[in-house]
C-alpha cells in the first residue's frame, strides 16, 4: 500500500479546495439528543457529537457501545428514535441526497458481488452513485485501489478475498470520489498488524489531503497514534469528548512523597487541594500517596516548593498521571484489547 506516499490518490485532495459546508458552527458532524431504542434497549442514549472541521476523530467504545448504531443514523441508514443529526451543516436524513456524494463511508460488512473481482465490484458500487464521472471510473477505481494496497489482488474474485482485504476494498469504495469527510466503522477489523499499520498511515494521509475523518474503533491504541480529538461511548452513553490532549488532562494525576515528617507533608498537601493517603513505609519515611485531577494539580516543583517551605525533608518526589487507558477504563468500566 503507498498510503503514505506520494500518489495523489483518488481525488481526497480535490476536497481540500472545496467548501466545508459546515455551516456557521465549524462543526462537521452534530448531534443533538440522538437516541436509538431496539425494544427496550436504548443502543444510543442521548448522544451530543460534536466533531470539529478538519479532525480525525476516534470514536471509542467497547463492543455493543453502540459506535456502529451511531454511525448508521449519522449516515441514513437507519432512523433515530430522538434527536438530531447534522453532517457538512446539513440535516440527516432530510438533505441526505445532497450530504452523501460529500462523504465516504465504510461500515460493517459492504456488500460486495463474490464473483466479481475487486475491480469489477468498485465500478459497479461506482456506478450506481448519481454523482461519479463515468470518464474517470476506470482512473478512480485503480487510484483507489492503489491506495490501499490492492492493486495486484484486483482482478482476483472477492469471495477469494481475505477479511482483511475485503476491509480494505470498502475502504477504495469510500475513495472513489473526492470526499470532505470519511467515516470509517473500525477499519482495521481483520488487518494483520500490517495491515492495521498501513491504515493508520492512510487514514493520517487522508486528514492531510483536507478531508475530515471519523474513525470507529474498540482498539485505544489506534486512536491514541492517529488522532486530535476521541468520542468515549460505554453503554450507549458518551461519557467524554474532546481534544485527545484534553482528555489525558482531566485524567487523575497522583503524586507519591517520601518523607520522615509525614504529619506536616499531609497539612501542606491537603492545602493544595489534594487527598493524601498512605503507602507502605520504606526505611526512610513514610511515604504517603496523593491524587487531584490533573487540571487542578500545581506544578510539581511548586508542590516540592511549599513541602520545604514546611520544613518537610522531601527524600523521594513522583508524579504519575493516569494515562489514557487508564482513563478509558475507569469511563467504561471495561478493559480495551490493545493487543493485536
Ligand atoms: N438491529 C438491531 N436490533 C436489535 N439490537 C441491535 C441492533 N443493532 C444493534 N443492536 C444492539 O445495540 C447495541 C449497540 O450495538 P452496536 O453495533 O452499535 O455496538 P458497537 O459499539 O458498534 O459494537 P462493536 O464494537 O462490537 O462493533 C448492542 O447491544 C446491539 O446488540
Ligand atoms: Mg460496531
Amino acid at each position: 500500500m503507498t498510503a503514505a506516499g506520494g500518489t495523489a490518490g483518488p481525488g481526497i485532495a480535490a476536497a481540500r479546495t472545496t467548501s466545508a459546508g459546515n455551516g456557521t458552527t465549524g462543526l462537521t458532524i452534530e448531534t443533538q439528543g440522538l437516541t436509538k431504542r431496539f425494544g427496550h434497549q436504548l443502543a444510543v442514549d442521548n448522544v451530543d457529537l460534536a466533531v470539529p472541521h478538519g479532525a480525525v476523530f476516534g470514536f471509542l467504545g467497547p463492543n455493543g457501545s453502540g459506535k456502529t448504531t451511531t454511525i448508521r443514523m449519522l449516515l441514513g441508514l437507519a432512523a433515530a428514535s430522538a434527536g438530531t443529526v447534522s453532517v457538512l451543516g446539513l440535516p440527516m436524513p432530510q438533505r441526505l441526497h445532497e450530504v452523501l456524494p460529500r462523504v465516504g463511508a465504510l461500515v460493517e460488512g459492504p456488500a460486495f458481488y463474490p464473483f466479481l473481482s475487486g475491480t469489477s465490484n468498485l465500478h459497479r458500487l461506482d456506478a450506481a452513485s448519481r454523482h461519479a464521472a463515468p470518464a474517470t471510473r476506470t482512473a478512480r477505481v485503480a487510484a483507489a485501489l492503489e491506495r490501499v494496497g490492492l492493486s495486484r489482488a484486483a482482478g482476483k474474485r472477492v469471495h477469494a478475498y481475505s477479511l482483511g482485504m475485503k476491509q480494505r476494498l470498502g475502504i477504495a469504495n469510500a475513495l472513489l470520489s473526492p470526499r470532505e469527510l470519511l467515516v470509517l466503522d473500525e477499519p482495521t477489523n481483520g488487518l494483520d498488524p500490517q495491515g492495521t499499520r498501513e491504515v493508520r498511515s492512510l487514514v493520517r494521509s487522508l486528514a492531510a489531503d483536507g478531508a475530515t475523518v471519523f474513525v470507529s474503533s474498540h482498539l485505544l491504541a489506534e486512536v491514541e497514534q492517529i488522532c486530535t480529538h476521541a468520542a468515549i461511548m460505554s453503554a450507549g452513553r458518551l461519557v467524554a469528548q474532546g481534544p485527545l490532549a484534553e482528555l489525558r488532562q482531566a485524567g487523575e494525576t497522583r503524586i507519591r512523597l517520601l518523607t520522615p515528617d509525614a504529619g506536616a507533608a499531609s497539612e501542606v498537601l491537603l492545602r493544595l487541594g489534594m487527598s493524601p493517603g498512605r503507602g507502605t513505609p520504606e526505611p526512610d519515611g513514610d511515604v504517603l500517596t496523593a491524587v487531584a485531577a490533573a487540571s487542578r494539580l500545581e506544578a510539581p516543583e511548586d508542590i516540592v516548593a511549599e513541602l520545604v517551605a514546611a520544613r518537610v525533608r522531601v527524600r523521594g518526589f513522583a508524579v504519575e498521571r493516569e494515562s489514557l487507558e487508564e482513563r478509558f477504563v475507569a469511563l467504561t468500566g471495561e478493559g480495551f484489547d490493545i493487543a493485536q
